[in-house]
């Protein structure tokens, strides 16, 4: 994965814990660069690796850290530059969501190597959706529990967020169903 995903989980582990503890979490992932270039390509393994130490130093687990840096990867986007993309993929949630893969399709032009997952958002409700998310990575869901977490904040709307089909039993996509309270529009909410 890009650079940028590693620098979003130092900045969160560093805003948790300072330089400190993100020293102590690169030296336990065994992680020997000194810093992550944004627009560089790493192995995803790396970001798996300093999820687990993250997990394992916080005593919290992974699934409880994949849904924290999802949270923080909204408000880590936004202020590093790309709150532009969000603008312009839509002013309420349902059309947000909707534009999730436009998003990262445009994102792949600046991120030629972008390797972007894959949403289906359709509205079941005034205040419900489903949203169906493909990757050919496995175990980020809780990630993108976080990430709706932080797009409710964005939003300025309470999310709950529910998973009705896991990857992790056998099924070929993770699948969720959102409530949110309606509530203000995007431009309103920043
Ligand atoms: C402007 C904001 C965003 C940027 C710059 C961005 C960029 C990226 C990048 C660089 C990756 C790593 C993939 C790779 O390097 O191959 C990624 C992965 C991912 N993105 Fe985005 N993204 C943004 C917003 C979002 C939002 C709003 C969502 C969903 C609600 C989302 C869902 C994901 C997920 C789940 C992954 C994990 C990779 C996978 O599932 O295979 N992203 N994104």
């Amino acid at each position: 994965m890009y650079g940028l995903v590693n620098q979003g989980v130092q900045d969160l582990v560093v805003e948790l814990g300072g330089e400190e503890l993100w020293a102590a979490i690169k030296q336990r992932a065994g992680v020997e660069f000194e810093t992550f270039v944004g627009m560089d390509v790493y192995p995803d393994e790396i970001t798996e690796r300093l999820v687990l130490a993250v997990s394992e130093t916080l005593g919290i687990t992974p699934a409880e850290v994949l849904r924290a840096f999802g949270k923080h990867w909204i408000l880590y986007t936004g202020r590093k530059g790309y709150g532009a993309v969000f603008e312009t993929m839509g002013r309420t949630l349902p059309e947000f969501l909707g534009n999730l893969d436009a998003m990262h399709a445009r994102l792949s032009l600046s991120m030629p190597h972008l390797e972007p997952p894959s949403f289906v958002c359709e509205q079941i409700g005034p205040n419900q959706l489903r949203l169906e998310y493909y990757s050919h990575r496995r175990g980020l869901a809780p990630m993108v529990a976080g990430l709706l977490d932080g797009l409710g904040e964005v939003f300025g709307l309470e999310v709950r967020t529910k998973q009705i089909l896991s990857t992790d039993d056998g099924a070929d996509h993770d699948e969720f169903v959102i409530d949110f309270d309606e509530g203000a529009e995007f431009a309103d909410a920043r």
